[in-house]
Order: structure tokens, then sequence, then C-alpha cells
């Protein structure tokens, strides 16, 4: 569905020329936003901006290094000399290709280069998109600032050292945002998503991994791109103008049930088996 709950509004979307992000440009476009695609990957923001173009969005593709101070300034000024306005920041963007994920392992295996890699994007980007937008938001009396955050940042895991902490740390910003800021109109909100992959994730998935991965969710599926963009868009929008300081759990409940669930599940199941129940 599409609306004009973001109508005249502009957002940035940090890591956008694929995955979520991408879909999440998709979504807000959809209800009315310019949207700045940003991205380290030149070639892919283009052709997400293309994409929305082409079906009559306002969108701009913009390589950036979130991680970089000098290029994430020259990213704000040209969204601003694009739009004149930025409503809506989304740190989507999170260093996760393969070669990171090999490298980023438990603590006793951890490559420090991976770990400081993760630090720099995940946490650092975010940190400097917000400290470069915010000011722009101020003076317009309004915005909202949205992290990306994951189930991963708040329970324990056999690997991905680096990604966890940053996600850990990132659920501390939206309340920093929010108590520093609130009173001048700018929120600060965290979406902690479970998993929700683009589908050419899926193949580079095993495929026992993925069962395992849906059987510790609690509904019927694992998470799409859109259920994902579709709370942002709610968090980017005036429909959650009460909504503050908080991190929203879009993660169809990975992280609310108990650690022996699946297990007795299982269990449950065999013995009904056996007693022909
Ligand atoms: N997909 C999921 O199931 C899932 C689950 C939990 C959390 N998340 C979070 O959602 C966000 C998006 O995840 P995704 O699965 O779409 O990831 P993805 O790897 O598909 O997309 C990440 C994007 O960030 C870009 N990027 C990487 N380094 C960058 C840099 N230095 N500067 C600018 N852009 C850079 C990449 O080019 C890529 O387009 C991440 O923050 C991730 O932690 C995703």
């Amino acid at each position: 569905m599409t609306t004009d709950k973001l109508k005249d509004r502009v957002a940035i979307i940090t890591g956008a020329g694929g995955g979520l992000g991408a879909e999440c440009a998709r979504v807000l476009a959809s209800h009315g936003a310019a949207v700045a695609i940003v991205d380290i990957n030149q070639e892919a923001a283009e052709s997400v901006a293309a994409e929305i173009e082409s079906v009559g969005g306002q969108a701009i593709a913009l390589r950036t290094d979130v991680s970089s101070e000098d290029d994430v300034k020259a990213m704000v000024e040209q969204v601003m000399s694009r739009f004149g306005r930025i409503d809506v920041l989304y740190n989507n963007a999170a260093v996760l290709d393969v070669g990171q994920r090999q490298k980023d392992r438990d603590i006793c295996n951890l490559d420090m280069d991976a770990f400081d890699c993760a630090v720099a994007v995940n946490l650092r980007g975010a940190v400097l998109c917000s400290k470069h937008v915010i000011p722009v938001m101020l003076k317009q009396g309004k915005g909202s600032v949205i992290f990306a955050t994951s189930g991963l940042g708040a329970q324990g895991d056999l690997s991905l050292t680096g990604y966890a902490t940053t996600k850990a740390a990132l659920n501390m910003l939206p309340k920093l945002v929010a108590a520093q800021y609130g009173k001048l109109g700018v929120r600060g909100n965290a979406v902690q998503i479970g998993l929700a992959p683009a589908e050419n994730a899926h193949s580079s998935m095993p495929p026992e991994l993925l069962s395992i991965l849906r059987d510790n969710h609690l509904t019927p599926e694992l998470g799409t791109p859109r259920q994902i963009a579709d709370v942002v868009a709610f968090l980017a929008c005036d429909e959650s103008s009460f909504v503050t300081g908080t991190t929203l759990v879009a993660d169809g409940g990975f992280g609310s049930h108990t650690p022996s669930l699946v297990a007795m599940r299982a269990f449950f199941e065999q013995s009904e088996g056996r007693t022909g129940m």
C-alpha cells in the first residue's frame, strides 16, 4: 500500500544500495519521501535510485563511506543542495559481506581488523551520520533518526563478535538522541531486526541453517525486507510522533522465547507420535 504519509519529507538511508536498505528506500519513496540512496557501492546506489525514479519517485544516489567524516559531511551537503531539508535518517549501513563474516569470529579467534571495521562502519558510521544530520533537523525543529540493530546485539551467539558488540552499542544511540534533542523536536529510535533476508540472500545460506533459524522464529516464516521497511516507515512518519528513545523489536518473536523452546517443541511432537496423539 502506498500513502502520502511522507509527502514532502526527505529521507537519507545508508547502505541502501541493496538488501533491507534498498527496500526501505523503495517503501519510503512509495509513501512520498524523496530519498537519498547512500552506499559505499556507487553502482548499486545508482541502480536503486534509477528504479525509484522510473516509477515516479525522487531519489539521489550518493557514494559515501559512512565511516569517513569527510564523506559524510559531503553527503549531507549534497542532500541539502538537492532537496533542501532532511526529515529522516535511517542508519542502516553495516559491513556484512562474506569476507567480513569469516573474520569476525569468536573472541579468541577474532581478526582485529574485522573488529575495527565493524566498529568503524556499523557504529562510528551511525554516529557520524547522526552528528551531521541532526543539526539540520534542529534548524527545522523536527526529525526522526532510526538505527538498525539486531537480536545479535541483545543475546550471546557463537561468532560475529564485532557485529554483535556494535549492534548492542547502537541500542544506546536512540536513547541519547531522544535525551539530547527530544525537546527540540528530534526523535531517536532503533529497530531490532530478526532474520529478514533479501531474496538473493536466501541462496547464500545453507538450507539447514535457514531451517534452524526458521524454527527459532515464532512466525510461520522468516521476515521479509518489506516487513522491516514498513516498521521503518512507521518510525519515520508522524504516526510514531510519541515514540522516541526506544528499540522497536521486529523479529518474529526470535528474541522473546525460552532458549529451550525449539527442543521442547520437538520433544512434545515426538512424545505425541509415540502415544499416537
Ligand atoms: N537482513 C537481516 O536479516 C538483518 C537482520 C538483523 C539486522 N539487520 C541489519 O539491517 C541492516 C541491513 O542489513 P542487510 O542484510 O540488508 O545487509 P546488506 O549487506 O545486504 O546491506 C548492507 C549495505 O551497506 C553497505 N555498506 C557497507 N559498508 C558501507 C560503508 N562503509 N558505507 C556505506 N555503506 C556501506 C553495503 O554496500 C550494502 O549495500 C544492517 O544494519 C543489519 O545489521 C539485518
